[in-house]
């Protein structure tokens, strides 16, 4: 988390650890989770203006991870929050997140979201080509990245027609 904030991506202050309880304490975001907003919108119909700011802001905070060399590993619309005061996106659920420079680990990173965006939030149009503008803008490597989701897709579709 202190990667990504070094990046430029937004997540919660650390305040405390303890090693007897194992438990961190972080700062507390006030505001809904992009999984909460896109859900709303689901049922009340998409306000395009704020689809449009939240999607460039996730294509955007993904970009410079990966351009730094981190990977999320769990991008789904829960783990990433909407300060209220700022409107401004903040992410979450570090804990499967590793640092890679290879193109594949960043394209399935980008595909976990994919598929969470299209079991969950169907309803909100194509959200995944809004956040790969933003990413194209965000990350240098978007090509090679792009490409290998490309190949990703591919793969998954093939073991999902297996299984
Ligand atoms: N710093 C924070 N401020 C506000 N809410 C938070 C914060 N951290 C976590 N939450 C809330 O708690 C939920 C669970 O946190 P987190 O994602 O870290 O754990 P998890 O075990 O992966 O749970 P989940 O399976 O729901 O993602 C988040 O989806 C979010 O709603
Ligand atoms: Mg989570």
């Amino acid at each position: 988390m202190t990667k990504a904030r070094r990046l430029g991506v937004a997540t919660p202050a650390l305040y405390a650890v303890d090693p007897l309880l194992h438990t961190l304490t972080f700062e507390y975001i006030e505001g809904p989770s992009v999984k909460d907003v896109l859900l709303d919108f689901g049922l009340t119909g998409v306000v395009e203006e704020r689809i449009n700011d939240i999607a460039g802001q996730i294509g955007n905070a993904i970009g410079k991870l990966h351009d730094g060399g981190l990977v999320h590993g769990d991008l789904t619309t829960s783990n990433m929050l909407l300060q209220s005061s700022t409107n401004n996106l903040v992410l979450i659920d570090f804990g499967l997140s590793f640092t890679s420079t290879l193109s594949e680990d960043k394209a399935v990173d980008l595909y976990v979201l994919e598929r969470a965006l299209i079991s969950m939030h169907s309803s909100c149009g194509n959200v995944m080509d809004r956040i790969l503008v933003a990413y194209r803008k965000s990350s240098k490597q978007w090509c090679a990245t792009l490409n290998k989701l490309a190949q990703v897709r591919q793969r998954g579709r093939k073991r999902t027609m297996v299984g």
